[in-house]
């Protein structure tokens, strides 16, 4: 037993975290809702109606209004960020929770396991302005130049190619991570900040077993090839940078942008020549209208931006008929649905030999650790729960392009840590009851992800309320080859391998996968186990993209063109996340402002 996990102060604090979030949060929340006043009442018409102010949102609004003559109108459902937000320790508090997020769930998922049964996943999406940025856990990835060469092979667009898109990369971040020397590939001045890791237990430990293991520790951002390494977060001097912060918050002011918070868009009105001429939302409860004069950009996310065109008639005609909308255009919103299913290897229970400096999360969680985030944007509270290195390899029947992908944390297991994971994924008493037996113990665990899945799911409405919450299916390991699973037990592999078979991890820290009761019946180390343990610890790592396709018009797939304008309508683009044709080997947020930056440039085209 770590003996300073038992001192008070700072499990007191640590455990507190929770409430203070969802009491104080509520507060923040209501001083927040009075102070959208309607002192200077919207116009009756913009020239650009922007509908969410999430990580692409908050750029589009931001460059559209770069031009004094432009006028332009954010709606956002949510409020400001939290000022809790700003504090990464607190992130996993801000999922699931009313006032930061909306609370939205799968279907039960099918998997045949008695520990998690058939039960729903929770599928946290940011609400308020930033949108999931705001919650998200900061992690900077821009993802695989195959990846971006695909979107523009599906296009027949090189403007989607990494050589076209890298530009737009360089121009939005501030980069100060890692590799900062390597000045060739990020960019500097932009509005994003980017810092390197900053609190990182055992780092070395794992660097060097990754090199036994045959990776190399390099940039995961320059030109993206197999490899591990230190993660670089979107943080300003240790605080979160979303995209509110490093779009909006600067340009507060400008006179010819308005921005409307708590303002819930409930339908996209189209023309007879299928024209988008405004939108209506709901504010504080009551109902109202306002005009695009050019153009309705729909930046509502993967889900928000289906569910909402689904709404106007925007989508498969069966199943708008089947809930009580009219068709309009006939379109393939809500069905190419991807993201990153993952499964947590772990704990990896970690016994310190000799002199191995092994600290653990919540241990350095303190109030002189406070004092060192406040004054010098430093130490545990930098820290996303524990998240420290990133990693990303090829499964054999992907050579040359990653398809896997790997976050490590370090975090001691503590009383409530199990019951907190619980909270933030729906999964009921799993992770309190696999955990309980190591309360006390160093450990680390792993998310371990199918980067490039190939299982698709679906979004569909419930009814036609637009204060619905609209059904998900995501359909994890559903693909005809059973690639995606047969990929993860190769990851599972190698991760077991960079944990027990290596001298940094294995022999001098004693690293041991904890066995998953539930698949008890199977040897550990076997293909048997890890397939068991992947569909019992089956999770979201929050990715998902595809429900507004872009593609070539007459694809089946595609909702959108090459320049994000949805097919069959005038004055109407999705510019989120939701466009994407296939996801990043990479985590989303980077290459969702990424869409932002080169959506408002395809905009600006337009300007006179
Ligand atoms: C918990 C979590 C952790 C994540 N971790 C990472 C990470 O570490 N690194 C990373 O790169 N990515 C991460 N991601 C993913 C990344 O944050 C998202 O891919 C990205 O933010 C999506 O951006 P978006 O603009 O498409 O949607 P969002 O940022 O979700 O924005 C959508 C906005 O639209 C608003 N909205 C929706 N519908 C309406 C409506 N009808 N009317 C008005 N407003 C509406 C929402 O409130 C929201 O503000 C994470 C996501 C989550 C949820
Ligand atoms: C779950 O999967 C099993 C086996 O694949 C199948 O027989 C069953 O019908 C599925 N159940 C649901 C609710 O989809
Ligand atoms: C794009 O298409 C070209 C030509 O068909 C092909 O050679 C290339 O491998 C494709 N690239 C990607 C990343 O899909
Ligand atoms: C979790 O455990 C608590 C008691 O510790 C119990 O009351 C509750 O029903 C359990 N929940 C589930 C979903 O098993
Ligand atoms: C710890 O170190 C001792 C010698 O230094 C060694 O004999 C023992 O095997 C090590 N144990 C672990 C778990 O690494």
């Amino acid at each position: 037993m770590n003996p300073r996990l038992t001192s008070p102060i700072p499990m007191v604090l640590f455990t507190a975290i929770p409430t203070l979030i969802g009491q104080f949060g509520m507060l923040l929340q209501r001083v927040d809702y009075k102070s959208e006043k309607s002192s200077q009442p919207p116009m009756a018409a913009y020239d650009y109606v922007v509908v969410g102010g999430g990580s692409a949102g908050c750029v589009v609004a931001a460059r559209l209004s770069e031009n004094p003559q432009v006028s332009v109108l954010l709606l956002e459902a949510g409020g400001n960020p939290s000022p809790l937000s700003f504090i990464p320790l607190a992130t996993p508090f801000l999922q699931n929770n009313p006032t930061t997020d909306w609370q939205y769930s799968t279907t039960p998922i099918n998997s045949s396991d008695i520990l998690l049964g058939n039960r729903p996943l929770v599928w946290p999406r940011g609400k308020g302005l930033g949108g999931s940025s705001t919650t998200n856990y900061m992690i900077y990835m821009r993802g695989n130049p195959q990846d971006f060469d695909q979107w523009a092979n599906i296009t027949e667009d090189p403007r989607w190619s990494y050589a076209n898109v890298e530009k737009y990369f360089n121009k939005m971040e501030d980069y100060h991570g890692r590799y900062e020397r390597d000045g060739n590939y990020h960019g500097k001045n932009g509005p994003l900040s980017i810092e390197p890791l900053k609190y990182a237990p055992g780092l070395e430990n794992v660097l060097d077993a990754v090199k036994e293991a045959g990776f190399s520790v390099r940039d995961l951002n320059k030109h993206q090839q197999e490899g591990f390494s230190p993660i670089d977060f979107t943080q300003k001097r240790g605080r979160r940078h979303s995209a509110y912060s490093a779009y909006l918050e600067p340009i507060l002011r400008r006179r010819n942008l308005k921005i409307l918070r708590y303002s819930h868009v409930t339908k996209i009105h189209l023309d007879s020549k299928r024209k988008a001429t405004g939108v209506s939302y709901v504010r504080k409860g009551s109902p109202s209208y306002v005009s695009a004069k050019k153009e309705v950009i729909v930046c509502g996310g993967t889900i928000g931006s289906a569910q909402l065109l689904l709404l106007s008639g925007i989508g498969p005609s069966k199943h708008l008929k089947s809930v009580g909308v009219k068709p309009l255009v006939e379109l393939p919103v809500g069905r190419n649905l991807a993201d990153h299913v993952i499964t947590l290897v772990g704990p990896i229970i970690l016994k310190q030999n000799g002199s191995v400096p092994v600290s653990s999360m919540p241990a350095d969680v303190t109030f002189s650790s406070f004092n060192d985030f406040a004054i010098n944007g430093d130490g545990p509270f930098t820290s996303a729960m524990g998240l420290m290195v990133a990693g990303v390899t090829s499964s054999s029947t992907s050579p040359g392009w990653p398809n896997l992908l790997y976050f490590i944390l370090s975090l001691g297991i503590y009383d409530g840590l199990g019951a907190a994971i619980d909270q933030v994924y729906g999964s009921g008493n799993y992770t309190k009851e696999l955990l309980h037996p190591f309360i006390g113990q160093d450990a680390h665990f792993t998310v371990l992800s199918a980067g490039k899945p190939k299982s698709r799911g679906y979004i569909e409405l419930l009814d036609n309320n637009p204060f619905s919450k609209p059904i998900i299916n995501p359909q994890y390991y559903s693909d005809s080859g059973n690639q995606d699973l047969q990929d993860m037990i190769e990851g599972y592999e190698t991760i077991v391998n960079l944990y027990e078979n290596t001298n940094a991890l294995g022999y001098k820290l004693g690293a041991r996968l904890a066995k998953i009761p539930n698949c008890a019946g199977y040897e550990l180390r076997t293909r048997g186990y890890y397939e068991c343990a992947i569909k019992t610890a089956i999770r979201t790592v929050f990715h998902p993209v595809g429900t507004c396709s872009m593609g070539k018009i007459g694809d089946p797939k595609a909702v959108v063109d090459s320049k994000l304008r949805v097919i069959g309508t005038k004055g109407l683009r999705v510019i989120d996340a939701s466009v994407m044709p296939e996801v990043t080997n990479a985590n989303t947020n980077a290459p969702t402002i990424m869409i932002g930056e080169l959506g408002a440039d395809l905009i600006k085209e337009n300007f006179h």
